[in-house]
């Protein structure tokens, strides 16, 4: 019973404890900064003024939403490495006379890439061919193709029949979008005299039929990536001035391989924080304890917040480490009686080669 009310207290304590500490939130620019154009985010090292950015490549014109040197339209930016993009359709049509009628695309994106994994390259048209060129070294390098045929229209299916997607083998940051008809032969088909080429994100575009004649103004999102630095997260801790990542946080290498240079690097709040790792106190301890990040038998009653981390605790009259996962809490009794009982079976043991052996076999799964 006293028991009972010692949990209950410090229930209650720890309730009001936890309800008074204000739900601060947490800051996504430099102090004095707009941290948002609109209604999208733009967390640091994006900022929409001088000094309120990294650099100038991170500068973003909320006009237009861009950055420099690039002509993409930012759709948002998340403080994990990734930005969202809109990029326009690349087409390739013929009239009747066969002359042709095209748009290609040269995408720019600065200093950041599109992800290999996350965008697939898409073709819609008949017999059509979507390719990429990479224009970062003046080569022209064909890196994807994707091919469609029309010989069985499927809505919302993007297989090879008016549609086809194909990942990227490569992450870029400068290319030729175009579109191309594989066939020279005019009319072949006569419902589709325009091929179509775009990157879009994956799980973003769903192929119509009455997509073949009609994509010439539309844009799609894509995923890009961002880093910091121009060096390796070793490289980058050697010099604590250009060093960017700051307390509780973690380096992280970017995986992509360049020709030149070092794609630099992203940084992430440490385990047991949260935030914006570009920013002073931008990684803010998770309390483990409100949430169901802890393993706490007692929940939020056994919990206690630390920095990076917490400890469970049992309520008293209770032994344990009271963890899920560990040794839980039990009644102080009740290990007691558990002692005793270990005694009993040390007894049976001994006692076996006289007479107890059925006893000993069947009273031990239930002890041990
Ligand atoms: C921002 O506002 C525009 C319209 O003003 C809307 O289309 C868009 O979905 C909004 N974006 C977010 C992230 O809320
Ligand atoms: C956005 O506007 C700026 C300045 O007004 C211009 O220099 C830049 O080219 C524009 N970017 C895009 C993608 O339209
Ligand atoms: C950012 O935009 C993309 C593309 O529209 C969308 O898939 C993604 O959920 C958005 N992310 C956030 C955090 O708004
Ligand atoms: C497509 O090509 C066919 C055959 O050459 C022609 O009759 C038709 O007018 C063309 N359609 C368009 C939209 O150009
Ligand atoms: C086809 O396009 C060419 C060039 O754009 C144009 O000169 C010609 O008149 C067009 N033919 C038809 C039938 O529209
Ligand atoms: C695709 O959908 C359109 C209407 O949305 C329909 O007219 C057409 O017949 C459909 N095509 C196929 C192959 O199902
Ligand atoms: C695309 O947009 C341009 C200019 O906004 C317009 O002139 C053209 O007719 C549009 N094309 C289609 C196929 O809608
Ligand atoms: C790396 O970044 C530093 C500082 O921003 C700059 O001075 C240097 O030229 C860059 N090096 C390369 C190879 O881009
Ligand atoms: C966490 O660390 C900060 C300083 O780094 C200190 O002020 C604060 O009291 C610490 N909080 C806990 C719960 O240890």
């Amino acid at each position: 019973m006293l028991l009972q009310l010692n949990v209950i207290l410090i229930a209650i304590l720890i309730a009001i404890l936890s309800t008074t500490k204000a739900e601060s939130q947490v800051a996504q620019s430099l102090p004095g900064c707009p941290d948002k154009c609109g209604n999208i985010t733009i967390p640091y090292p994006f900022g929409t003024q001088k000094h309120c950015s990294l650099s100038e490549a991170y500068q973003v014109n909320c006009k237009n939403l861009s950055v420099p040197k690039a002509n993409f339209k930012i759709l948002n930016i998340t403080v994990d490495g990734l930005m969202y993009g809109l990029l326009p359709v690349a087409h390739q049509c013929y009239n009747s006379t066969g002359s042709i009628n095209q748009l290609q695309h040269n995408i720019k994106l600065s200093r950041f890439r599109i992800s290999s994994t996350l965008n697939l390259l898409t073709a819609v048209g008949c017999h059509a061919n979507a390719a990429l060129k990479d224009l970062k070294d003046g080569s022209y390098i064909s890196v994807c193709i994707s091919r469609t045929s029309c010989n069985g229209l499927e809505n919302g299916s993007c297989f090879g029949q008016g549609c086809m997607q194909v990942p990227l083998p490569f992450r870029l940051t400068k290319f030729r979008l175009h579109a191309q008809r594989v066939t020279t032969k005019v009319g072949s088909w006569s419902f589709n005299n325009c091929t179509y080429a775009f990157l879009v994100q994956k799980d973003q575009y769903t192929f119509h039929e009455t997509d073949l004649d009609k994509m010439h103004n539309r844009s799609f999102p894509v995923a890009l990536e961002w880093t910091v630095g121009n060096t390796s997260c070793k490289e980058a801790k050697k010099n604590k001035n250009s060093y960017i990542c700051k307390e509780n946080s973690i380096c992280v290498d970017s995986l992509v391989k360049v020709d030149q240079g070092n794609p630099g690097y992203t940084c992430s709040c440490a385990k047991g924080y949260q935030g914006n790792a570009y920013l002073p106190h931008g990684c803010q301890d998770v309390n483990e304890c409100e949430g169901p990040q802890n393993d706490c038998v007692y929940g939020v009653y056994g919990c206690l917040n630390t920095n990076g981390s917490y400890t469970c605790s049992c309520p008293s009259g209770m032994l344990g480490d009271g963890r899920e996962s560990g040794s839980g809490c039990t009644h102080i009794e009740a290990k007691s009686l558990r002692s005793f009982l270990y005694i009993g079976e040390y007894i049976l043991v001994f006692l076996k080669p006289i007479s107890l052996i059925s006893c000993y076999n069947f009273v031990c799964p239930v002890l041990s």
